[in-house]
């Protein structure tokens, strides 16, 4: 089964078997009838995957697609939303119902049971701020109801990504959101992008954020990528004020009294690989965190870049910088 047209990055690899389902019940007796047995890979979107090799086992697609309203007052209300909702489609509902939380999200790729499993984010917002609880079944067919306490969340992080929870899926995630009128304005960008505009509303926010991503990302249905391939690193502040010092334009976020975030697309870009290529993999032209599929490239083609980037920004910068997509293989 071929899992091209299943990853964004559009590597050409194989899998032996793909299954879908369209409900909690019937991944259940998937489960229940041995259809679903190690190894399997749960996939929503393939938009932050790097598959190295063809996948020997099954591939799960999720294609639970219920939007229920399960709680509601006068100034908020708890949707409940299946795993295989596209994300940019429930962002675009939510911002036409007027409900509040998800719009600076806009044009994120991927589904909804990945926004849980890896905490998505951009422009001062992570969705952790809006889970309120997260529906899962394991491989044995036990329901659990995981708190955002209990997912343990933190920037692209939750438990769901460790090791031994890879037979837990997602099939539901509640949302709560406001109908009060709220906005999350910080990030630099976005103030730019809305003076644009003659007054702050809900849609010429997601507009402005649509607008700023189609800048500056390129549309993986053109060319393969997984959005910023690495993490943002933080380091100690003795560290970032000796670079500073070099780079007084640096741009960094504070973390706390001691911890700076830098941007890793920054500093590859200040290590001369924006536009630059090995083969068929590179680097995109407008922000150098991401990395593209030129057409043909291979996932080892991808990952030889990446290590290259990585040996790069270490010696110049002395800051190790980790991948934010998932290899697979
Ligand atoms: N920068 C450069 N050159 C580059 C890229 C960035 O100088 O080639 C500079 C920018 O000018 C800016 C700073 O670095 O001053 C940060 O860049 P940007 O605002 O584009 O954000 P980012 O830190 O590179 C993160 C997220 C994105 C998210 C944006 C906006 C991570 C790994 N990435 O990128 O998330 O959209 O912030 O909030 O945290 C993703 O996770 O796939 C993703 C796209």
């Amino acid at each position: 089964y071929s899992l091209r047209s299943h990853n964004t990055f559009r590597i050409d690899v194989r899998a032996k078997k793909f299954i879908e389902y369209s409900s909690k019940e019937s991944l259940k007796s998937l489960i229940e009838t041995g259809e679903v047995v190690p190894p399997f890979l749960h996939i929503g979107s393939g938009s932050n995957l790097l598959f190295l090799e063809d996948y020997d086992g099954t591939i799960l697609h999720s294609k639970i697609e219920d939007i229920d309203i399960v709680e509601e007052d006068e100034k908020s209300l708890v949707l409940r939303v299946g795993s295989g909702v596209n994300w940019d489609e429930l962002v675009a509902y939510t911002v036409s119902k007027s409900w509040y939380g998800l719009e600076n999200l806009s044009l994120i790729p991927g589904e909804v049971g990945a926004s849980a499993v890896q905490n998505i984010g951009a422009y001062g917002v992570e969705v952790k701020d809006f889970i309120q609880l997260v529906e899962t079944i394991d491989l044995e067919g036990r329901k659990r109801n995981y708190s955002p306490e209990e997912c343990q969340y933190a920037y692209r992080y939750s438990i769901f990504k460790e090791k031994e929870n890879k037979n837990i899926i997602v099939t539901h995630v509640h949302y709560k959101l406001s109908k009060q009128e709220q906005y999350n304005l910080e990030y630099g960008s976005i103030q730019r992008a809305l003076s644009d505009y003659e007054d702050v509303n809900l849609a010429n926010v997601r507009e402005a954020i649509i607008k700023i991503r189609q800048t500056k990302l390129p549309d993986p249905e053109q060319i393969g990528n997984a959005g910023s391939f690495f993490m943002n690193p933080v380091v100690d502040k003795v560290h970032f004020e000796k670079i500073q010092k070099e780079y007084p334009d640096m741009p960094f976020y504070r973390i706390d009294e001691d911890h700076i975030k830098i941007p890793a697309g920054w500093m590859i870009d200040i290590c001369g690989w924006k536009g630059k290529s090995i083969g068929q993999a590179g680097v995109h032209d407008k922000q150098a965190l991401v990395l593209i599929n030129k057409g043909t490239a291979t996932g080892s083609d991808v990952l030889l870049l990446s290590k290259a980037i990585q040996k790069d920004v270490y010696q110049k910068f002395g800051i190790e910088i980790y991948p934010e997509v998932n290899f697979i293989g």
